[in-house]
């Protein structure tokens, strides 16, 4: 069976996500499905963000996705690991999930030189520590400090990112981040909404900081997987189209997606 690759999040912030997978590799059809309707994630439990995203991964099987990305690091953290696991194996065995927390932490060794990486996200992907447990695999030399940031999402998704009342949520976070740790020198921006605060976050950050949001690495990482599996690649169809669906209204997504994707998309409401 031949389809399109699946994106999904828990609402907006896929769409960088997307944006860049797009770029890197125009030539594939695209899926995009957010779950408007019931975002955030960020302060949801483990078993509701597994449901919430199970649902929304066999929608997009059943939108003929042979892959689909969970381009939320919410659901990454607290739902990959028991799809790729459980439900996968039982039910779609030719299907593959991915997600956007390890191929974000495969990058920063590479990337620091004091070993000591800061890692801003909503308060479930923290909580969840599955970047502190994904580093220290990959790189056990180095220290993660992590840190919510619970007023960031709502800013983006409320279109405040970029007045100047955000300054004052952005500054506070950086300062406390790199009170907890000032030898940090990598910062990962762990929320598929904060590329839009970036202008904010490098204005605030010192200078000598790195700071990683994650869009060009999940492209990379992608584009590499589907080197290494060329089954998959071969299910994905070409056409470089790309169909939008929200579980909220589509008007409203309409209008705000061309924030995040900087054109005008048509998008369609969906029942998960
Ligand atoms: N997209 C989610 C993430 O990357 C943040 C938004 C939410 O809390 O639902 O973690």
């Amino acid at each position: 069976m031949k389809g399109p690759i699946g994106v999904f999040d828990s609402g907006y912030g896929g769409l960088t996500i997307l944006d860049s997978i797009r770029q890197r590799m125009p030539q594939y059809d695209y899926v995009y499905l957010g779950d408007n309707a019931r975002a955030p994630y960020g302060i949801r439990s483990f078993d509701v963000v597994y449901e919430f995203t199970l649902q929304a991964v066999k929608k997009l099987f059943e939108l003929g996705c042979p892959l689909v990305i969970l381009g939320c690091n919410t659901a990454s953290a607290k739902a990959l690991r028991t799809i790729q696991q459980e439900y996968l194996p039982k039910y779609a065995p030719d299907r593959r999930v991915l997600g956007v927390i390890r191929p974000t932490a495969e990058v920063v060794g590479d990337i620091s030189k004091t070993r000591h990486i800061g890692v801003l996200a909503t308060t479930g992907t923290i909580k969840s520590e599955s970047y502190t447990m994904e580093i220290s695999k990959l790189h056990p030399d180095c220290a993660v400090t992590g840190l919510a940031c619970p007023m960031w999402v709502p800013l983006v998704e409320n279109g405040e990112h970029d007045k100047p009342g955000a300054d004052y949520f952005v500054q506070e976070r950086i300062e406390t981040l790199l009170s907890l740790d000032p030898e940090i020198d990598t910062v990962i921006l762990g929320c598929t909404h904060y590329p839009l605060l970036l202008d904010k976050i490098s204005r605030y950050c010192p200078q000598g900081i790195t700071l990683i949001p994650q869009g060009k690495y999940i492209a990379e990482s992608l584009e590499d997987y589907l080197d290494r599996h060329t089954d998959m690649e071969q299910s994905i169809t070409r056409g470089g189209a790309c169909r939008y669906f929200t579980t909220e209204s589509a008007s409203e997504f309409r209008n705000s997606a061309s924030l995040f994707l900087r054109e005008n998309i048509e998008a369609e409401r969906i029942v998960l």
